[in-house]
């Protein structure tokens, strides 16, 4: 049935389906068809939760720990991430501050209820992960949109901000690293940035959910800059546990009530198997594992983002965190959307259009991730140049 003979809110009606799905499932039509399609569309790690998060998910389950939790997650990995950055950022976080989510997603739901009214206007870039942009037209706001150049390292600075600023903007939510540009937000200006929206008393969220995953040294929380930015995290990436669901957010401190009502009234708790099995997430055993795939991670985007350049695709000089490579293919096609489909579909390599990511020349990019074995990104790559 057309969407339009349906009763549904207005806010659904501006709400858009992720494009790397559709792709999902035409890469799954080809491998029932028998091909075997290389996978470099997909946004999550390939390999499976480490063994002692297993292992601890196991004895959750034989103690029976299978109740709601608080709506504030359990106290001790509240306290274990508080710990974490202690440890990582020399940073004091009280636990208090601290709410476990379902997923990153679930804490951009409870930001989105806590700070987004409707008619707001909310500075985000474009390009960037789509859902933010749709939660705050859920919230009937307006995504103030700011897009970002290749060449200012996809993220915007203070002046741009300031141009896209309107009467009704009530906050500005970024990412670092940033999803689908690798890129992250450096030090000086996250400050000079978190400087302005103070002075413009504007909400400050960062979503800061691929932080584990750098390949520079100076990766910066806002948190160290600034006490009244929100932060949304994850175990999803990282950590390696995006099936479990689990994720949370940093509020500061006048905000714990508010957070604590949405919290309970959003989704009562978040997975509580999940919770416990994430404790051992701040073990040296686990730690060590995840040191290892996030160098495996790097050496994959070292060779994707080499072979990428020679082949002509124009890249990031440097990709700095997360799990993607967002590509300009202008030397090639002017629309990533058949782009990609006819590479899907004669060559079966699996890759998602900017148009994912939001419109300004999305036509010209896409996105690539190395969350495939190098094997299958050096046959990606040979199909690709196939193709070429
Ligand atoms: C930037 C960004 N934020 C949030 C999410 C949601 O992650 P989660 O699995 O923790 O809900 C994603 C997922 O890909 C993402 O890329």
């Amino acid at each position: 049935m057309n969407k339009k003979n349906l009763r549904l809110s207005t806010s659904m009606c501006n709400v858009n389906p992720f494009r790397v799905m559709m792709v999902m499932d035409r890469a799954a039509e080809l491998e029932a068809a028998g091909k075997k399609v290389v996978h470099m569309e997909v946004g999550e790690p390939d390999f499976s939760s480490a063994f002692p998060i297993i292992n601890a998910a196991k004895q959750a389950l034989e103690e029976g720990r299978t109740q709601y939790t608080s709506a504030s997650g359990i106290s001790e990995l509240r306290e274990s991430i508080s710990c974490h950055y202690a440890d990582k950022y020399r940073l004091k976080v009280d636990p208090s501050r601290i709410f476990i989510t379902p997923g990153a997603s679930g804490g951009l739901i409870l930001l989105a209820n806590m700070l987004v009214s409707p008619n707001d206007g909310i500075l985000t870039t474009d390009p960037a992960y789509p859902c933010v942009r749709n939660l705050i037209q859920m919230s009937s706001a307006e995504p103030q949109l700011i897009p970002v150049e290749m060449d200012q390292n996809f993220q915007p600075n203070v002046k741009q901000i300031q141009n896209h600023k309107r009467e009704n903007t009530t906050g500005i939510w970024l990412a670092s690293p940033n999803n689908p540009t690798g890129t992250i937000i450096e030090r000086d200006r996250l400050i000079e940035i978190a400087r302005w929206a103070r002075d413009e008393n504007l909400n400050f969220v960062v979503d800061e959910i691929y932080h584990g995953l750098k390949y520079v040294n100076d990766l910066p929380s806002v948190l160290e800059i600034d006490a009244r930015a929100f932060v949304v995290s994850s175990f999803s990436k990282y950590f390696g546990m995006t099936g479990w669901r689990l994720g949370w957010i940093v509020v500061p401190e006048e905000y714990i009530p508010m957070a604590n009502t949405l919290a309970q009234n959003l989704f009562i708790s978040a997975p509580s198997i999940a919770q416990h099995a994430a404790l051992a997430c701040f073990t040296a055993e686990a730690e060590e594992i995840f040191e290892e795939r996030r160098l495996e991670f790097a050496r994959r985007k070292n060779f994707l983002s080499n072979e990428l350049r020679n082949l002509g695709f124009k890249i990031p000089t440097s990709i700095q965190g997360a799990l993607y490579i967002y590509a300009d293919i202008s030397n090639f096609s002017q629309n990533s959307e058949l782009f990609c489909r006819d590479l899907l579909n004669q060559n079966q390599v699996a890759i998602t259009p900017g148009a994912d990511f939001g419109e300004y020349k999305a036509e010209k990019f896409v996105r690539f991730a190395f969350t495939t074995s190098m094997a299958d990104i050096e046959l990606g790559l040979e199909r690709l140049k196939m193709a070429l």
